[in-house]
C-alpha cells in the first residue's frame, strides 16, 4: 500500500470509530457457524481489525480469551473501556508484520478486515497470519464480495484488478472466489460462502470463509 493510502485509511477508521457503549455493539452472530472450533480453542482468540468489537463481544460472551487489535487508537481505546475482561488489546498496523510468536494461535478471527490492500501487501499480511497460527490452526473471516455493489463494488478507479479507490481515498478490494482460492492457496478452504449480512443500513454481500492451515507449506 502505498503511504498515502496507509494515512488515509487510518484516518478514515479513526474519524468513522465512535465512543461507543457496551450496550450498543451487536454481534450478527457470523461465528455461530464455527462455534465448535472455537469453544475447543485452549490459546486465546485474535479478533484481527476488530473495530468497535462486535466479535470481540461474541467471542467474550462464549468465555473465550480474546486478543483484539486494530490499527485505530481509537478502536482500542474503546474495546479497553467496553471490554475489562479482554486478554489484550493491542494498536498495529498489519502492514508491518504481527507482534505475535510463530504458531501463537488456533484460531485467528479477521472480519472484513482483509480487503483494504494491494495484491502484494494482502499476500504479506495473509503470510503473517500463517506464520502465527498453529498448524491445522484456522483462520475464520469475512471479506467484501465482488457483488456487493451497495457498498462500491465496482464503482471508482480500479487500481488494481478487484481493488478500487473509494471517495475517501482509501482502497477497497472485492472478491470472487476464484480470488479467494488463490490468495488463500497456503490454506485448505473448509467453508466458502457468499452470503448477506444486514448488520449496515444497506445490504452487504460478503463471503464468509473459514481456512485451515496445511501442516506442511507446498
Ligand atoms: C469494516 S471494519 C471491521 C471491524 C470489525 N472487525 C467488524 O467486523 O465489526 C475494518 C477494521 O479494520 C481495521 N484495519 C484496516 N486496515 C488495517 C491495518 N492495516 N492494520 C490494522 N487494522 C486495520 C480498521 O481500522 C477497522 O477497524
Amino acid at each position: 500500500m502505498s503511504d498515502i493510502y496507509r494515512d488515509n485509511s487510518l484516518k478514515y477508521w479513526n474519524e468513522t470509530h465512535k465512543d461507543v457503549k457496551r450496550s450498543d455493539i451487536k454481534t450478527d452472530d457470523w461465528l455461530y457457524r464455527f462455534d465448535d472450533l472455537i469453544e475447543a480453542s485452549a490459546s486465546p482468540i485474535l479478533d484481527l481489525g476488530c473495530g468497535g468489537g462486535n466479535d470481540t463481544l461474541y467471542l467474550i460472551d462464549k468465555g473465550k480469551n480474546v486478543i483484539s487489535c486494530d490499527q485505530s487508537p481509537k478502536a482500542i481505546q474503546s474495546i479497553i473501556k467496553n471490554f475489562p475482561e479482554v486478554y489484550d488489546a493491542k494498536c498495529f498496523n498489519m502492514l508491518d508484520g504481527f507482534p505475535f510468536e510463530d504458531g501463537s494461535f488456533e484460531i485467528v478471527i479477521a472480519d472484513l478486515c482483509l480487503h483494504y490492500f494491494r495484491e502484494d501487501d494482502t499476500r504479506k499480511i495473509l503470510k503473517e497470519i500463517y506464520r502465527i497460527l498453529a498448524n491445522g490452526g484456522h483462520l475464520i473471516f469475512r471479506v467484501n464480495s465482488i457483488n456487493d455493489i451497495n457498498h462500491g463494488a465496482g464503482q471508482g478507479k480500479e487500481i488494481e484488478h478487484h481493488l478500487f479507490e473509494t471517495e475517501s481515498h482509501t482502497i477497497k478490494r472485492f472478491f470472487d472466489e476464484a480470488d479467494i482460492r488463490e490468495f488463500f492457496k497456503d490454506f485448505d478452504i473448509e467453508f466458502m460462502n457468499e452470503e448477506i449480512m444486514t448488520r449496515y443500513s444497506l445490504e452487504k454481500r460478503l463471503y464468509r470463509c473459514c481456512v485451515q492451515k496445511k501442516n506442511v507449506r507446498g
